[in-house]
């Protein structure tokens, strides 16, 4: 196993296993010692990142290694040069390449230029980091995910496509109610069934909100991922009985709320919602940086996968 650009060939044993590393690195990271010791890691982003961008940092430091982030918003980097040949050139210099991009094919041609690991922080049809990262969140509170009852709704995105992945090899029941025409993709809603029927939990995917059964977590995105200048007003009709409230967590009976964030407060999810005792919006940003510690343990700092 080379590069992390997506879990979709994952098998659910080296799921549960990369899962357990994250929480043993976050709980005992001494019994590691400094797996990144003398390791240099690129991040280069087409994108805007808060927390991406800065977990990744804290936490390659905190494994012994050091970041260096090439700048590349605004344009995609196969403009200036062909990804196959920036992924051979940061190679030369570098143990490691993090990127966030528009394309997912921008990051497989990174990959096949480049003979070291390469980890997708975002693309339009992944964000693999921030599902494990919700997982360990979800393990945290609710002392599992086998068996549990995750229920997505919202825009059918990057994150949703993870979430199902991840959770399905996880054993995590799951649900994704979307607005007609802002379904998942068909080809990525084909494989998480497949997942799901091999791991024995359910996959529930509609368009009403009114599918939406008992649930232990609600879990939403933006309306507008980056890169969607759809006008706000002309989405928010469509969205606006698939906010994450108050009342549906009721109706749902979900104990917890999450959000990969940015979250905007009131339109996909309410600001009261946010700030209340059921929300892990913060433990699942501080988890970006476990989970992707663990990856970059695993896949630079040669940690095996118990
Ligand atoms: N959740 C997430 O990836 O946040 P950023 O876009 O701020 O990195
Ligand atoms: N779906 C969002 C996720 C941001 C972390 C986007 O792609 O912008």
């Amino acid at each position: 196993m080379q590069d992390l650009l997506s879990f979709s060939d994952w098998t659910a044993s080296s799921m549960k296993a990369l899962l357990n590393l994250a929480v043993d690195l976050k709980t005992t990271p001494e019994k590691y010692g400094r797996p990144l010791e003398g390791k240099s890691v690129v991040a280069i982003f087409e994108k805007p990142s808060l927390r991406t961008r800065v977990s990744f940092d804290i936490g390659i430091n905190k494994l012994g290694g050091h970041m260096v982030y090439v700048d590349s918003q605004g344009s995609p980097l196969k403009d200036r040069e062909d990804p196959v040949d920036v992924g051979a050139n940061l190679a030369c210099w570098a143990d490691a390449i993090v990127s966030r991009v528009y394309e997912h094919k921008t990051l497989v041609d990174l990959a096949a230029g480049a003979n070291v690991p390469v980890i997708n922080a975002l693309c339009d049809l992944y964000h693999p980091c921030q599902a494990l990262a919700d997982y360990i969140s979800m393990f945290e509170n609710l002392g599992s995910v086998e068996g549990k009852t995750m229920a997505y709704i919202g825009d059918g995105n990057n994150v949703t496509h993870s979430l199902l992945i991840v959770g399905a090899l996880l054993g995590c029941n799951q649900t994704v109610i979307t607005p007609k025409g802002f379904e998942i993709s068909p080809k990525i809603a084909k494989h998480a069934a497949k997942l799901a029927y091999e791991n024995g939990v359910s996959l529930t995917i509609a368009n009403d909100i009114n599918e939406l059964g008992r649930a232990d977590i609600l879990y939403t995105d933006t309306w507008l991922s980056m890169g969607d200048d759809t006008p706000l007003e002309e989405i928010k009709e469509k969205f606006d009985e698939y906010q994450v409230n108050e009342a549906l967590m009721q109706k749902s009976g979900a104990s917890y709320v999450m959000h990969c964030q940015p979250a905007h407060r009131d339109l996909e999810i309410t600001g009261s919602l946010m700030d209340s005792e059921q929300s892990l919006l913060m433990q699942q940003a501080e988890n970006r940086m476990h989970a992707q510690n663990a990856i970059l343990a695993m896949l630079v700092g040669k940690v095996p996968l118990a």
